[in-house]
């Protein structure tokens, strides 16, 4: 008697798989490094056995994602429950950032960019401030290094419309896409505070040294700060937070895609260790 083949999997499954198959190769992810292919919502590594037939165009030289350091008075809290009328509230904080006259870049933007994604996320994206197609359009990491951004969650079975809240620390674009000056992210820093503080995540992913300097209030390289779990307090609780580079330095940088990755290993581990103390 032979076997008979299995069941083919529902077309959403193959859609999400493929989309997940694209993610992987566009963060230069080996068949080492991959996950294996799961249902939605499940975290790398507790997949099928069926998997990545195709072939990938790069060749596997990779190192496995580094071990993760705790340290040991990481509080993991349970989500603060949101005031009721936080999307209001969002909203309101909105108007007001778009009003802002704080700093200089006020009289160099076309518009601010307060968010994209999901208010009622558990998880937040920090990055460090808009580009020229964000001061465009008025939406959070729409640019090349926004659908890198998107490739990153698709790798985690995750997009922005459900799973993410984005937003970065200053609001407006500064000239030339030059680096943030420490008086426009202090002055815009009270917004961040507000922001977080209405949408209440429970794990914040921060982009690149300048957002994780100012989200941590540090100077400590990126290197320094990647690879373990930092704190940020949101309304009272301390927020579980991990630090990755920015998509638009990986886009430059191709060679540390694989620290990038790791980086989403930890942010997924928590995620998962969250989750189960739900
Ligand atoms: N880079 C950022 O840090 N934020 C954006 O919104 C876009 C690019």
């Amino acid at each position: 008697m032979t076997d008979s083949p299995p069941d083919p999997l529902p077309p959403d499954e193959q859609a999400l798989r493929a989309k997940r198959m694209r993610a992987y190769t566009e963060l230069g992810l080996g068949l080492a490094l991959r996950p294996r292919l799961a249902p939605t919502g499940a975290s790398p590594g507790a997949e099928s056995p069926d998997v990545i037939a195709a072939p990938v165009p790069e060749p596997v030289t990779r190192s496995v994602p580094e071990p993760v350091t705790r340290p040991v008075t990481m509080l993991a809290a349970p989500r603060p429950s949101r005031p009721a009328d936080a999307l209001a509230d969002l909203e309101q904080l909105a108007a007001e950032v778009a009003d802002c006259q704080g700093c200089g870049l006020c009289t160099t933007r076309r518009q601010t960019v307060f968010a994209a994604g999901n208010p009622l996320a558990e998880l937040a994206i920090v990055g460090e401030a808009p580009g020229a197609e964000e001061d465009r359009s008025g939406q959070a990491f729409v640019g090349n290094a926004g659908k890198l951004l998107d490739s990153m969650l698709a790798s985690l079975g995750l997009n922005r419309q459900e799973h993410a809240y984005i937003c970065n620390v200053i609001k407006c674009r500064p000239p030339d896409n030059r680096d943030p000056a420490p008086e426009e992210v202090a002055s815009c820093e009270p917004f961040l505070q507000r922001q977080l503080g209405l949408v209440r995540p429970r794990v914040i992913l921060v982009l690149g040294r300048h957002a994780a300097q100012a989200l941590l209030r540090t100077e400590s390289s990126i290197a320094s700060l990647r690879g373990r779990i930092h704190a940020y307090e949101v309304e009272g609780r301390q927020v579980p937070v991990v630090v990755t580079y920015h998509p638009a330095y990986l886009l430059r940088n191709l060679g540390d895609k694989a620290k990038a990755w790791a980086d989403l290993c930890l942010l997924e581990s928590e995620r998962q260790r969250i989750g189960s103390e739900r």
